[in-house]
């Protein structure tokens, strides 16, 4: 579909700056090279066709209940522990990490390993509406730069990070110095810059203080400014976890400013914030305005039992806030799961709330899963909604067909589509792949 001219014509819902959603019925879309060249009433389809060459036969008509989304946004997920998704979820995060964790990434370091489920996990990422993936591979480049090739092939826009751990690890899964780590980063950052794929960027990826030394991060800081990529890591996910740092770093004044010290807080900057962080705001202001300089994510591992995340919170301090879905530590490979647990915990927080707490709709968490997502990510010139001028980079959503998990009924108009979309659905009919 890349290097065709073709046109849409149907409804559109996508979020935009100003709206939490807006829906957009009977116009037609027009995509030339992967671009998007125009979105605008069906009535000036002809025109616009003529306007921009494309053919007549290359119109695409969409159903009356169907409608075309923004592709949704994973913005923190491991791809290595897919195999342990919906397994393991008895523990809290540091025990969880020697039980289940780092005895399946170890098992990455076999090619054929890794290529068999690193397969699966990103086709099903794809068939669950995630076009756009950032992803958490292993301490192993070989493997990483596979798990690049992958996605590549099966047409998934990512950024994709070769873990670095030299301390606090086991024997088994550690990197044997910061210098093998840092030249090892270099190795894979080079390997995939020269690959040269449109859509796949690589991301520094210490995979938390605990670790990285400090001499590591530092360097990781370097060679994220040198190459001008972004980073991604883990933050006060969890109470013992944000303790255990602290005795690491007593002479940092908290989590985050372990990481502003090394240079990994940069405006490229992609720091799963999570549970814990609350905990963090309520012990310590700083935090919150060293985060404000970068971006900020969320994601469903409550099911680790760490904490309930108040993203209206971040959303007040105006950070950006995507979600993601942090298989394993979250058990669903699909953002529609995320969204669901979004609001369920955001419910949380106003149910338990003294003082009027709104919680996040539905709604907003679709802007979370798309624009917000792209704006996390620091791709929101590319994606995240169907703003002329972007990439198309889409779902086309029929609710109204055998088999799926939803009924549509006449009355139905496309608002109630997409809530009972969000609500309940599961499956739909085309996932059109967007690049290949
Ligand atoms: N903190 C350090 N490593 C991990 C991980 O793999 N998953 C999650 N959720 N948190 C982490
Ligand atoms: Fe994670």
């Amino acid at each position: 579909m890349e290097a065709e001219s073709f046109a849409i014509c149907g409804n559109f819902i996508h979020s935009t700056e100003q709206a939490v959603v807006e829906t957009l019925e009977n116009k037609c879309l027009g995509v030339k090279q992967g671009k998007i060249v125009f979105l605008d009433d069906v009535e000036r389809l002809q025109e616009r066709l003529s306007e921009f060459g494309i053919k007549e036969n290359n119109v695409i008509k969409l159903e009356h209940k169907e409608f075309v989304m923004p592709g949704f946004i994973d913005t923190h997920i491991h791809a290595p522990q897919y195999p342990n998704a919906g397994k393991g979820l008895d523990m809290g995060l540091l025990e969880w990490l020697t039980t289940y964790t780092f005895p399946t990434e170890v098992k990455f370091k076999d090619l054929d390993f890794a290529a068999h489920a690193y397969k699966r996990v990103v086709s099903r990422v794809l068939r669950n509406g995630t076009t756009t993936a950032c992803y958490y591979a292993t301490i192993d480049t070989d493997a990483t730069v596979l798990l690049c090739d992958i996605i590549n092939e099966l047409g998934q826009r990512a950024l994709v990070g070769k873990v670095n751990m030299n301390q606090n690890s086991p024997d088994y899964y550690v990197e044997g110095s910061v210098d093998e780590s840092v030249s090892e980063t270099r190795r894979y950052i080079e390997t995939i810059q020269k690959k040269a794929y449109d859509n796949i960027t690589p991301v520094i990826t210490p995979r938390f203080a605990v670790s990285c030394c400090e001499s590591l991060m530092k360097k990781l800081g370097d060679l994220a400014a040198e190459y001008n990529i972004p980073v991604q890591t883990h933050i006060c996910e969890t109470k013992p976890e944000v303790e255990y740092v602290a005795q690491l770093y007593p002479d940092s004044k908290n989590y985050a400013t372990v990481y502003d010290k090394a240079g990994l807080l940069t405006d490229k900057v992609n720091k799963n914030i999570c549970r814990g962080i609350r905990a963090v705001i309520n012990r310590d202001d700083i935090d919150v305005s060293l985060i404000f300089f970068c971006r900020s994510i969320t994601d469903t591992t409550y099911f680790l039992r760490s904490g309930l995340l108040d993203v209206q919170n971040l959303l007040k301090h105006g950070i950006q806030v995507g979600l993601g879905t942090d298989v394993s530590g979250g058990y669903h490979p699909s953002i529609i799961d995320a969204i669901r647990v979004a609001v369920h915990v955001s419910n949380a927080h106003a149910i338990t709330s003294t003082n009027g707490y709104t919680p996040l709709s539905m709604r907003d968490a679709f802007k979370l899963a798309t624009l917000g997502g792209a704006q996390a990510l620091s791709i929101d010139n590319k994606v995240g909604n169907f703003e002329v001028g972007k990439e198309f980079d889409a779902l086309i959503i029929n609710l109204d067909i055998e088999n799926t998990h939803v009924d549509v009924f006449e009355e139905d108009t496309l608002d109630d589509c997409l809530d009972k979309f969000l609500y309940t659905g599961t499956k739909w009919l085309h996932f059109p792949s967007v690049f290949k």
